[in-house]
């Protein structure tokens, strides 16, 4: 039995994750701390980042926080420098900040458009690009990056989420084989509908609620949880051959 422990292992990895302060990047930070790797969060908010880094020292395991804006490239060499000074490596990233702004296309501005691209998909190749100059100088490292259903297929007032996270999907594969030769091995996770602050408020409404559980096969919505533990997957030993995949936690959405 004691291999299979070993299998799923992440004692004392060093581990990145955006959009850590709320919602799936809170819940992977808490998952990877109990998992005993030492957890890095990320995201403008200084308050939140630092509440959610004191919960996991209380409970005995080890975090740390850098307040700033994924979109901001100093900011992003910033974290990256002194984690690589700190620690000397970095072992896994997982690149889950992202927003959404439910618009109909013939509405959506060009802000609109690029503040979506660069944040959901943007900043997820400069902080890939950097963290994995880190992680090729060892020949090891995870690269997790947190798409959507919305990659894979359509849905109405979500055209520039949807270019996000398909483009999201596609880089993911491109940094796969570009970076395999460093054994960085880049995947992606494609969650179903979560209820988190993103979508909190459609969700008020019954009748997209019912939309949603209507499309979706298992008839119900995902669990922070099991965004968490695909991506402790992802990260664990036992995935070391796995690169280039979207793996979609979706109750059968992208099934149909
Ligand atoms: N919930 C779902 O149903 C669902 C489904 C599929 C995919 N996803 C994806 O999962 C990821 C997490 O979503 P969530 O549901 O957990 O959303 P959320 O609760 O709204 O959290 C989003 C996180 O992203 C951070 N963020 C946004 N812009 C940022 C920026 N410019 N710089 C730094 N951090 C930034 C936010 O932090 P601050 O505001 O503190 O900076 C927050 O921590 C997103 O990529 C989302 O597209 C979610």
């Amino acid at each position: 039995m004691e291999i299979y422990k070993q299998f799923f292992d992440l004692t004392d990895q060093i581990v990145l994750i955006t959009g850590a302060s709320k919602g799936l990047g809170k819940g992977m930070a808490e998952a990877f701390a109990a998992a005993g790797a030492k957890v890095f969060l990320i995201s403008r908010n200084e308050k939140q980042l630092q509440e959610n880094v004191s919960a996991i020292l209380s409970r005995g395991s080890r975090a740390s926080f850098f307040a700033g804006d994924v979109n901001n490239i100093d900011f992003v060499h910033q974290v990256v420098n002194e984690i690589r000074e700190k620690e000397t490596r970095i072992d896994v990233l997982i690149n889950n900040a992202g927003v959404v702004f439910p618009k109909k296309a013939f509405d959506i501005s060009v802000e609109d458009w690029d503040s979506t691209i660069e944040t959901n998909l943007k900043s997820v190749f400069f902080f890939s690009q950097t963290a994995a100059q880190v992680m090729k100088e060892r020949s090891a490292g995870r690269i997790i990056n947190i798409s959507s259903i919305m990659g894979a297929v359509g849905d109405i007032s979500l055209s520039t989420y949807c270019a996000s996270k398909g483009g999201v999907m596609q880089l993911t594969k491109a940094l796969a084989l570009e970076w395999a030769k460093y054994n960085i091995q880049v995947n992606a996770i494609g969650p179903g509908y979560v209820e988190t602050d993103m979508n909190h408020d459609a969700f008020k409404d019954e009748h997209f609620r019912n939309y949603i559980l209507n499309k979706t096969p298992l008839r119900r919505l995902g669990t922070i949880d099991e965004i968490a533990g695909a991506a402790l997957f992802l990260a664990s030993p036992v995935a070391a051959y796995i690169t280039g995949q979207t793996i979609f936690v979706d109750g059968g959405w992208t099934a149909q």
